[in-house]
């Protein structure tokens, strides 16, 4: 495994690979790697010749300040983890200088798409995530990149600007990789106590009933009460919001038989970490 921290070093390699004509794989992280990543790098390694990861903790994607300077950095652990997994051909960890060596001060037409849910609890975050991903998109130039479920929202927002800007790569959605009581899995667990960890299986124990409260004819509104009441039954998670949305579109629903698949999403407090999580419903 290759590891560079300069875009130019990454630029070099890249070339030699696409004068090879190899199948470029691309995951984007912010490291302290978990499963749920390995799982979109081992798809990564069976699907294309050479896999790119990156690992960057992206400032500009943090509202919030604390956020941001308590997000896991342990990057000889996950070092060392992608050299077991023998699935990443060439890690790019670069400096935040190196990504932004000055202000981006491009902004990206997201429409309603960053106005709710994520966009609407964490201002400013989607546009963030877009300054690096394009940034990291124009480096790499994979063919492929890997994106997981369980960050839903802006998995959708990926796939509109890469149709926006006529990107030149398929994004491949991965499923949500789960702890064995049901918790997704995130880097921010590693702030959870063991029993915080425990407790937090509530999430996914609520989510996987709104299914069953559809079928007994619950509105929207009196599910979404319900997984709030629900999950806050545990001390101390609080959830900042439930959403049912149109899984294409992600505009909110309200009539169910309207749609052929929604997704329920929650993003919950448990005191200072905050966890996201969602479920897709096919009718
Ligand atoms: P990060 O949270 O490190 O996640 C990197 C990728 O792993 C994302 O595509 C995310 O959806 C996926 N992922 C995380 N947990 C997962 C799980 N339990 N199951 C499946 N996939 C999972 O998302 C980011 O970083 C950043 O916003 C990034 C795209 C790298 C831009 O900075």
């Amino acid at each position: 495994m290759l590891i560079c921290k300069t875009i130019s070093e990454a630029k070099q390699i890249l070339t030699t690979e696409q004068k090879n004509r190899t199948t470029i794989g691309f995951v984007p992280t912010m490291g302290a790697l978990h499963e749920g990543h390995l799982a979109l790098i081992r798809k990564a390694r069976s699907d294309c010749n050479f896999v790119v990861v990156s690992i960057f903790v992206n400032p500009t994607q943090f509202n919030n300040r604390e956020d941001f300077e308590k997000y896991p950095r342990i990057f000889e652990s996950d070092i060392e983890k992608l050299r077991q997994s023998g699935s990443c051909d060439l890690l790019f960890m670069p400096n935040e200088e190196e990504m932004y060596p000055e202000p981006d001060t491009r902004y990206f037409e997201l429409g309603y798409l960053e106005q709710i849910m994520e966009g609407k609890y964490r201002p400013g975050h989607f546009q963030g995530v877009v300054k690096i991903v394009t940034k990291l998109f124009d480096i790499i130039n994979p063919h492929k990149a890997y994106f997981g479920k369980k960050d839903f929202q802006q998995l959708t927002i990926i796939k509109k600007i890469v149709r926006d800007f006529n990107y030149p790569i398929e994004i491949v959605e991965c499923d949500i990789v789960r702890e064995t009581n049901g918790l997704a899995m995130s880097s921010r667990n590693l702030r959870l106590s063991e029993d915080e960890r425990n407790k937090a299986s509530i999430i996914f124990k609520t989510l996987i009933q709104v299914k069953k409260w559809i079928d007994e004819k619950y509105s929207i509104n009196e599910i979404c009460q319900k997984v709030k009441t629900n999950i806050e039954s545990v001390s101390p998670f609080q959830v900042e919001y439930v959403e049912v949305v149109d899984s294409q579109t992600l505009m909110p629903v309200n009539d169910i038989s309207q749609h052929r698949s929604i997704h329920c999403c929650v993003a919950v407090f448990c005191n200072q970490v905050r966890l996201i999580d969602n479920i897709e419903i096919l009718l």
